[in-house]
Order: C-alpha cells, then structure tokens, then sequence
C-alpha cells in the first residue's frame, strides 16, 4: 500500500529560504600513504576533534580496524592494504620466500580484524596478488608501494564515478534519508552514498540529508552530520526511532545507503538499521538505493555465508562511557544487517546503475 504525501507537509519541510551550498567538498583523505608511514584521521576523535595519527607497524593498522579509528568498508579496504604495505616496508627477509611469509602473517592478523566488509579481503587479496609477481625482494616492496597509492588514487575516483551515476537520480529539491557513515571518512574520499549527495550538489540540486544517528557507534551523529556541515549540505540529524515516522508522513523522497558486502544473489549487507530502513520504504513507496563500488560486491557467495560482525556489549550499555543500562543484563549488538534484493530499487556503483533482478545484473556489470 503506498501512502498519500500530502503536499503541504513536502513544501513546509523544505523551506524556502535554504541556500544551495557552494562545492566545496571535504577533501581531507581518510587515509593516506606517506614516506613509508599510514596517515589517518582519528574518527574515535570526531566530531569533537579533527586529528591525525601515523602508523609504521601492521599491528597498528589491525588495532585501528578493530577499534574503528578507521572504519567504513572502503576505507578498511585501504587501510588493511597499506597494513600490509608496512609489513613489507618494514621486512628484514633476505628472500622473497621469506618477504611472503612476513607478510601472510600480517595478512592473516588484518584479515581478524572485522568479519563482514569485503572490501578489507579484497584490498588484502589484491596486495597479495601483487607482490606475487615480484622476482625479487626490492621488486616486491617496490610494486606493494606502489599498489597501495594507486589503490588511495583509485578509491576517489571510483567514488566520484559512483556518484555521477547516482546524482541522476536524484532530483531537485529531494530528501535523502541514509544511515551510518557512507560518506568521505568511509572511503579515502568523496563517499559512496554521500557522493552521490554531493554530485548532486555539484550539478546545482538541492539537497536535504536526513541523518539517523546510528547507534550504537553513532557514526550518523558522530560522522555524517559532521561532514555534511563542513560542505555545507543541508541535513537534519534524528534518532534511529523516528525513521519510520519521518518516511510514513512523507517527508523522504530517496533512501541512500553504503554497504559493506553485497552478494551474488543481490542481497545487500550494511549498518545495522538500514533492513529496517529498506522494509519501511518499500511499504511507503519510497525507492531504496543502495551505493558501493566494485570492490564491495561478493561474487564467491550468497547471502548465507555471510558473517555479521557482533561487538561489544559495552557500545550498548554505554554511551561516551556512561553506562546507560543496569550492569548484567543481556547484550545483543550485531555491528550490520541484510537486505533482501526484492526490497532494493537499484544499486549504484562506479560500472552503472543494477537494476533488477539484481543478481543478472550483478554478472553482468561486476564480474
Ligand atoms: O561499522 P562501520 O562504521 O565500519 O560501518 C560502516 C557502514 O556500514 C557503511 O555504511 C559501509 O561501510 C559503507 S561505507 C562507504
């Protein structure tokens, strides 16, 4: 059953007087490879603070996935990779036998970190590819080097794709409902679903966030609120229990979400909230789409082999620390969710639009 918009609700929600921000787009990266060190931005730290820290060992990188000072599926894909760039950048094997067993030790340790994101397989995967091809133990480090910058070059670009194609379906003056973080701090730069707000800022749109706050990480208030005020991209920030509200009186015209695995079968795994935000739309007629580059398709599995990370009970039962639930009770906190692909209007990614049914599609534009 769709529901009736009333008008008068769109126009009173989207006020006249709003002006259409300048695109000036955060452009700070994530992550970043410099002089044989990872660069970050703490996001442990925001939006209270907008700091960096260095890493020269592997096991920092893995602590920082683990601990989310990086985090986002194309950002831990990054990160995991230039992880295993400092093994071999820090290597003492005289052979390359011996650089490859370094490094599949620390392989395996990033590997641990988080469980469902597939883009921290793939950017392992694909520095392990590399340095195969390598004859000798200079060559090896050389071309691991280099993979990991193309691969932080590559990120922007691929979401600066994306997100032309997404911004098409876009409209003027369109309520954009997402969750988490999708955004610039989820990726070296640019974002995936908040790329495809901010290309469709860039060609002059209006556009309006709404921005759930994510708990129990918070990465909505903490993170996509914060870089949506440093562009100056209208956004209203509302608890994780007012979705269905806002969507059953009207006022989302577009779900926009990231996603950490989507499987050969079509079905989309991201931040838990966002099934919840797919069932809804669908009983409102509110088209749901999905953004993520090639990187964060599956093409080895479907759905029901996917883990989905469980953290800690302790990002529950408190929140900056404060305990907010009586000690002792039982915790349930799994970090994503899965949506079906009959819930799904279309996925954007950097190779196109995939329409339905998504798993032909899937074949036909990732593989
Ligand atoms: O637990 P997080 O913060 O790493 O989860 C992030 C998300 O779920 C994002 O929506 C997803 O990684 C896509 S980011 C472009």
């Amino acid at each position: 059953m769709k529901l009736k918009v009333v008008s008068w609700e769109r126009k009173r929600f989207r006020s006249p007087s709003l002006e259409r921000p300048v695109a000036n787009f955060f452009t700070m990266r994530t992550v970043t490879w410099e002089d044989g060190k990872v660069k970050m931005i703490d996001q442990t730290a925001l939006p209270l603070k907008l700091s960096h820290v260095f890493f020269t060992k592997p096991e920092e990188v893995a602590n920082a996935i683990r601990t989310m000072v990086v985090r986002g599926a194309p950002a831990i894909g990054v990160a995991a990779a230039m992880g295993l760039a400092l093994s071999a950048h820090r290597s003492k094997a005289a052979k390359l036998p011996e650089l490859l067993h370094d490094m599949e030790s620390s392989a395996g340790l990033l590997r641990s970190t988080r469980p469902t994101a597939v883009n921290l397989f793939w950017g392992i995967d694909r520095v392990m590819n590399k340095v195969r091809e390598a004859k000798t133990v200079r060559e090896a480090k050389e071309l691991v080097e280099a993979e990991v910058k193309a691969m932080e070059e590559e990120d922007v670009q691929t979401n600066r794709r994306l997100g032309k194609i997404g911004a098409e379906l876009i409209d003027d003056g369109d309520t954009v409902l997402t969750q988490c973080n999708a955004g610039a701090l989820a990726t070296v730069g640019y974002g995936t679903a908040l790329g495809v707000i901010r290309a469709a800022v860039e060609q002059g749109k209006l556009v309006k966030v709404l921005v759930p706050e994510t708990r129990p990480a918070l990465q909505g208030a903490r993170l996509t609120a914060f870089e949506l005020a440093q562009d100056g991209i209208d956004c209203t920030l509302i608890s994780d229990t007012a979705v269905g509200h806002m969507i059953s009186i009207g006022r989302v015209d577009k779900v926009v979400v990231g996603a950490d695995r989507i499987t050969n079968d079509g079905y989309v795994f991201n931040k838990i909230g966002t099934y919840q935000e797919a069932v809804l739309a669908s009983r409102h007629g509110v088209p749901f789409f999905p953004a993520a580059p090639h990187s964060t398709f599956d093409l080895s599995r479907g759905h029901d082999s996917v883990t989905i990370e469980e953290r800690s009970a302790d990002e529950v039962v408190k929140i900056s620390g404060k305990r907010i639930a009586p000690k002792g009770v039982p915790v349930a906190n799994p970090a994503f969710d899965m949506t079906p692909p009959e819930l799904v209007t279309g996925i954007i990614s950097d190779r196109g639009l995939l329409q339905p049914p998504l798993a032909e599609s899937i074949q036909r534009l990732i593989s």
